[in-house]
Formats: structure tokens, sequence, C-alpha cells
């Protein structure tokens, strides 16, 4: 301890700068929520996944092609109705499933996603969907 402490204080104030700035990045905790962190909380192991990630990782092998008749990403025509309805029944339909003209399962078949993961998957594809 006396050790740790005497070489600190041995440092230059140029060198003491220098340390701290290098630690500062890594050292730097950020919690979930915390808006100064920005998108590096999103992307931290464990954390929630941002839409796109639930979207390319559970979502696009079905609607990147319109496979079953899934509402294809990007296609406005195919979107406009569904968009209709109201973001509530599109949350609704991807978090439970739907069969009507095609087979919508459950959460994508993403059972890890959280309910807020799904409906941010929802919110990425509605917004580049319309
Ligand atoms: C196995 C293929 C498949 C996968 C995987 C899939 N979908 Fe779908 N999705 C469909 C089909 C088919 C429909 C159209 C269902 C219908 O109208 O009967 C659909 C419809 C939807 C709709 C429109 C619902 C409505 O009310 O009109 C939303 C929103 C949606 N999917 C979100 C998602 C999300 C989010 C994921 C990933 C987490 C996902 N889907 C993964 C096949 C899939």
């Amino acid at each position: 301890m006396l050790c740790v402490a005497v070489s600190a204080w041995a440092l230059s104030d140029s060198q003491r700068d220098e340390v701290t700035s290098r630690i500062q990045p890594a050292g730097k905790v950020c919690l979930q929520g915390d808006s100064s962190c920005g998108a590096a909380t999103a992307s931290a192991g464990g954390g929630e996944k941002s839409g796109k990630e639930v979207y390319e990782g559970s979502c696009q092998g079905c609607h990147a092609v319109g496979a079953g008749n899934a509402p294809k990403f990007g296609d406005a025509a195919a979107w406009s109705d569904r968009i209709a309805q109201g973001k509530d029944t599109l949350y609704t339909h991807a978090i439970e499933g739907l069969n009507n003209v095609g087979m919508m399962p459950a959460k994508g078949l993403c059972m890890s996603c959280s309910d807020d993961e799904i409906k941010a998957a929802v919110d990425y594809m509605v917004e580049n969907s319309q």
C-alpha cells in the first residue's frame, strides 16, 4: 500500500496527466440508461440489443426477402396498412406472433429477446419501411 502511494506521488504532473488520460476511456463506467455513454452501453456484453441488432439477428431471415408473405423491409406499400394499425398492435403481433396471411412466429423466435428489444426491432423496421 505504501509503495503504491509513494510511486503515485513520485510522478511528475505531466506524467500523471498522461496516466490519467490513458486510464480514463477504459475506466469509465457506463450504467445502463446513462445517456452520457451513448451507444456504448447497447453493445456492451449482456446489455440490451439495439433494434438493428435484433432485426439482423432474428427478423431479417424472413423480413429482408419477404419470405412466407412477411412484409418486406423497406417496402412502404407492404407496410402502410400494417403501420396504420398503430404501433401497439405491431408490437403485440411481433411479441405474440401473427398468423393471418403468413406465419409470424412469436418474437421472431428470439426467445432470449426482451419485449423492449422486440419493440426496438419493430421500430427499426417501421422507420425504414415508410
Ligand atoms: C419465420 C419468418 C419470420 C420471422 C423470423 C419474423 N417474422 Fe415478422 N412476419 C412474418 C410474416 C409471415 C408476417 C405476416 C404475418 C401475417 O400478416 O399473417 C410478419 C409480420 C410482422 C409484423 C407486422 C404485424 C402486423 O400487425 O401486421 C411485424 C411488426 C413483424 N413481423 C415483426 C417482426 C420482428 C420484430 C421480428 C424479429 C424479432 C420478426 N418479425 C421475425 C414472418 C417472420
